[in-house]
């Protein structure tokens, strides 16, 4: 169902009362209003269609908070002492979300207690040690050169009561949570678990996910590099693949349930003939099944190079035996690459045709890189976004770009489904028209 504005309403701690101390910017600065109003809102929708259908007058059309600093704040920033922490897998731009934090609450809130907790939410749990680390404009200078995150990170659940019993001790104010999806279920409890106890604590997620598969956010951190480095395996497949005769280069890279990465590399590229995602389903064998087509390229073209998702074709490894959840909740996948290697080659065999397959599986060298200079660019945005989004009392947030514009969004909306590649959008369409696969094998 398409989101309301109830769906869009950002929850807020309290009234701001406060002058925000970034008044004195524009005094010397250009004569530019950096202040958002309060009342504005970034359109939901954004065709003639879509508007017409809601048969809505324009002043009630639905709409996200622009990010942005207000007038008016909600925090104290001498009083006010921040936690920062990473959660589930690495993601290019993780250091550069935490200096970009440090920096706008030192620099221009003086906001001087801010602790980074370490390995994710088992930062906050007593079992684990409760790591923290004072961050400061020293101690993150130049991390964003690096990739991974200076916090360390872990995936799964913790407990909310007990996170928020170190907040309180700690007199924590304002909580960062940089995480993908799971991390946002847990940020949106310790958000719900603060309220319950009637705290003021604000809670606000930054968005991380590789895969790009957070909804209501046009592109998530760290995709784009890593989509950029994935594009070098699928270049090395592919001269890999021209060099000898009836070459196949198969790339098996990361992407759970969206095939983002899969497509972005391949269009990037534009050298792969086939490329295969989770949220297309696909045949194997027969005469009009992935194999036969693969075979009948090569022995037409004399090579091909193929993308492979690792969520894609699934059904195919399913058995008995279910591989179980990670830490996180998410099913555990089967090695769909090296499946597809083995069936790819026993294909050739079975038709008496010669076949030089390499392999290229870049898996992690995908997202421990640092960021590059676009996501560093969206990074540091965001991070400003949601200092300011904190220190405006708003919680139970994350913020992220929607249609171009920056926007807060509330949690339940970022987990409310996934974002995934439409098999019957202009995406696709264009990954079709740059491979020539079918819509369809089988
Ligand atoms: O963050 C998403 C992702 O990169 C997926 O594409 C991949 O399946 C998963 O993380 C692997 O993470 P890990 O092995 O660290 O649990």
């Amino acid at each position: 169902m398409t989101p309301g504005t109830a769906d869009l309403t950002v929850r807020t701690l309290g009234e701001c009362r406060i002058d925000s101390p970034l008044v004195a910017l524009p005094a010397d600065g250009p004569t530019t209003e950096h202040y958002v109003r309060e009342d504005d809102r970034v359109l939901f929708d954004d065709t003639l269609q879509m508007v017409a259908a809601r048969g809505l007058d324009s002043g009630e059309l639905p709409g996200f908070e622009p990010t942005g600093p207000r007038r008016k704040i909600f925090f104290q920033p001498s009083k006010t002492r921040v936690g920062i922490v990473t959660c589930g897998g690495l993601c290019p731009g993780l250091n550069d979300v935490i200096r970009g934090l440090v920096r706008e609450l030192n620099d221009h809130y003086g906001v001087k207690k801010i602790y980074g907790f370490r390995n994710g939410y088992q930062g906050f749990i007593s079992k684990y040690g409760r790591e923290v680390v004072e961050l400061t404009p020293q101690s993150v200078s130049g991390i964003n050169e690096y990739g991974g995150t200076i916090l360390g990170t872990s995936r799964g659940e913790q407990d909310a009561d007990e996170i928020v019993d170190c907040l309180e001790h700690m007199s924590i104010n304002v909580l960062f949570v940089i995480g993908g999806d799971g991390s946002m279920r847990g940020a949106l409890r310790i958000a719900d678990t603060v309220q319950e106890r009637n705290l003021k604590i604000a809670v606000v997620g930054v968005p991380k996910t590789i895969d790009n598969d957070i909804p209501y956010i046009d592109q998530s951190f760290g995709f784009q590099t890593a989509f950029a480095k994935a594009t070098e395996s699928i270049r090395g497949a592919s001269v890999e693949a021209r060099a000898v005769p009836n070459g196949v280069g198969l790339v098996h890279v990361m992407g759970r349930h969206s095939g983002f990465i899969a497509c972005y590399a391949a269009l990037a590229n534009n050298d792969a003939d086939y490329v295969l995602i989770p949220e297309v389903p696909f045949e194997l064998d027969g005469e009009n099944g992935f194999l036969a087509h693969l075979r009948r390229r090569v022995e037409r073209r004399g090579r091909a190079v193929v993308v492979a998702a690792e969520g894609a074709g699934q059904e195919f490894l399913a058995d008995a035996t279910h591989p179980g959840h990670d830490a996180s909740g998410n099913r555990r996948l089967r090695d769909i690459g090296q499946f597809l290697r083995h069936r790819i080659a026993d294909h050739f065999a079975e038709h008496g045709l010669e076949m030089n397959m390499k392999y290229i599986d870049p898996s992690y060298a995908i997202r421990s890189v640092p960021a590059n200079p676009y996501d560093s660019v969206h990074c540091i945005r965001l991070a400003h976004a949601a200092v300011h989004a904190a220190m405006a009392g708003r919680t139970a947030m994350v913020v992220g770009r929607w249609r171009g514009r920056f926007v807060h969004v509330p949690i339940s909306l970022a987990i409310s489904k996934r974002n995934q590649v439409d098999p019957h959008g202009d995406l696709w369409m264009s990954v079709l028209e740059a491979t020539g696969q079918p819509r369809t094998f089988g």
